[in-house]
């Protein structure tokens, strides 16, 4: 079939055409003229972000009460050593299992010291790697705020291609990988870059990585198109079903170690999200096995209500630490490092929390530590009490005292910099994807991809076609020539 342009798809150029001489500059919510929208405000290039980006903080605590009542993106759900939740990183609830998307990948561990997190994806990178640019990309994964249609190929391609870091994901999405055959056959990864404290105080930076012992196993689009309508929640069933028949699915985990030698002397940026860390320079080491062996009793009561959070990490080191063949000693807590997109993520999911769930949505059974003992009062669906223990600190009638483990483990951060909003968008940004085109996916599976890719970008307008070809063009001038070429071969009109 011909693909044609319909009025709906026009409706951006159609804006654009009608407000060719605007002048407007972006502002905050309450007025401000914004001069760097796309870069957050860090101490020096790798340095943590600032509390002052109040620019930031403005639109991403906007953006984390977009949605009404659902989860503002990973809306599509699954399911439980903790308790585990599978998802889709732009549908909606309801939305079918089947489409090409990055699935996330997140597990709560209950831990005799507190909650540990590891929310993740089934991509070992991500599209953007600053969080100054993370509401944007989402909004461009949804539905089009005036037609409400998604996707939305214009304002898909149009952000792809004015930030080349996504080419990296991109080219994973629209592979066999965009589309798993189910939650059990694909691996997972915790994408950010974290740091690792040991018992001395010393750091190393770390990543996380689940591979599943099942395989990985994909949808051809045809495949999953035919399934989209006649089973929409066809993963949610697959672990359902195989659950219960005891047919249990096991990842193992392995970590990724990084000294800051290392880091220092690398020749790519290891706090870039849009980056892999190369296993032949930083080995998988094992670590241990993750397997599902229970269902949620009520949904909604353990699923629909996880509170997950990348800032819930256990600084203190615990009898149940990691022991770190690398380092030769107990990995002794889980700490952020100054990975800008980790920076933003501390601050947004307990903020969504906070509305979507309530101010204690800690408090659900869920989302509850073992022991929570601090001086938080009250607010609204409080169930703890906390007993007639003093509400404030310091004091001397016995309320909990600071830890002495915890406090000696805090690790000291070396900063040295100007606080600045720099753009982080352009190191080498191909270098990878090309690695990925040419030397991971095979003839076969180069092929599918350019179907893939072409089948969203017939729709779009022939300068954002132009824009995309250049782009790929920069991976591989051959990856550029078949996309020009296939774009060519089909009609397509412009309205
Ligand atoms: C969910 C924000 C980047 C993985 C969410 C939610 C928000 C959010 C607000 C909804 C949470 C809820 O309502 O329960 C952000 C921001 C990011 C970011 C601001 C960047 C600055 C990432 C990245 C990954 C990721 C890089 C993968 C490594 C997930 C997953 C969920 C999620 C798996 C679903 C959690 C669940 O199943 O409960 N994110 N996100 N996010 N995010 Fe992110």
């Amino acid at each position: 079939s011909v693909p044609k342009r319909d009025v709906a798809a026009n409706q951006l150029s159609q804006f654009a055409k009608e407000h060719q001489n605007d002048k407007e500059s972006i502002t905050t919510t309450f007025g401000a003229p914004v001069g760097e929208k796309d870069a957050s405000l860090t101490v020096g290039y790798h340095g943590p972000v600032l509390l002052q980006d109040w620019v930031l903080i403005d639109e991403l605590a906007h953006f984390t009460r977009e949605r009404i009542p659902e989860r503002v993106v990973h809306a599509k759900e699954r399911v439980h050593l903790g308790t585990s939740r599978f998802s889709q990183v732009a549908g909606e609830l309801g939305y079918p299992d089947t489409v090409r998307d990055i699935r996330g990948f997140a597990i709560k561990f209950y831990t005799d010291d507190g909650i540990w997190d590891l929310v993740g994806n089934n991509q070992p990178v991500f599209f953007v790697k600053d969080f100054a640019l993370f509401p944007s990309f989402i909004h461009v994964m949804k539905r089009n705020p005036k037609t409400h249609l998604r996707p939305d190929y214009d304002m898909f391609w149009d952000m792809i291609t004015l930030r080349p870091e996504t080419t990296h994901t991109t080219l994973i999405m629209f592979s066999d990988r965009g589309i798993p055959n189910s939650y059990r056959q694909m691996h997972g990864y915790g994408t950010n870059t974290y740091a690792f404290v040991n018992a001395q105080g010393t750091f190393v930076y770390c990543k996380f990585h689940w591979r599943s012992n099942q395989g990985v196993v994909n949808l051809s689009s045809e495949e999953a198109e035919r399934i989209a309508g006649r089973d929409p929640d066809y993963h949610t069933r697959d672990l359902y079903n195989a659950i219960e028949s005891a047919d249990y699915p096991s990842w193992n985990f392995y970590i990724q170690v990084m000294t800051l030698d290392q880091a220092a002397k690398n020749s790519y940026d290891p706090f870039d999200d849009t980056k892999v860390w190369l296993h032949s320079e930083y080995p998988l080491i094992p670590v241990g096995r993750f397997v599902l062996n229970k269902n949620p009793k009520n949904y909604f009561a353990e699923i629909e209500q996880i509170g997950m959070d990348p800032a819930h990490l256990v600084p203190e080191r615990t009898e149940k630490s990691i022991w770190c063949p690398f380092t030769f000693s107990y990995l002794a807590g889980i700490e952020p490092s100054p990975d800008r997109m980790l920076q933003g993520r501390l601050f947004a999911y307990a903020d969504t929390h906070r509305y979507r769930l309530g101010p204690n949505y800690i408090q659900l059974p869920v989302n509850s530590p073992f022991k929570m003992h601090n001086y938080n009062r009250d607010g609204q669906g409080t169930v703890i009490s906390q007993g007639g223990a003093p509400n404030y600190h310091p004091n001397t009638f016995n309320g909990p005292h600071e830890d002495v483990r915890a406090k000696a483990l805090s690790p000291a951060l070396a900063l040295n910099g100007i606080a600045k909003r720099v753009d982080s968008g352009n190191d080498d940004n191909f270098t990878q994807s090309r690695m990925f085109y040419k030397n991971v996916l095979k003839a076969d599976e180069r092929n599918r991809l350019i179907t893939n890719m072409l089948t969203w970008l017939l729709p779009t307008t022939v300068v954002l076609q132009e824009r995309a070809v250049a782009m790929f063009s920069n991976v591989d001038q051959e990856l550029g020539r078949r996309l020009r070429e296939g774009l060519k071969t089909r009609q397509h009109v412009d309205l």
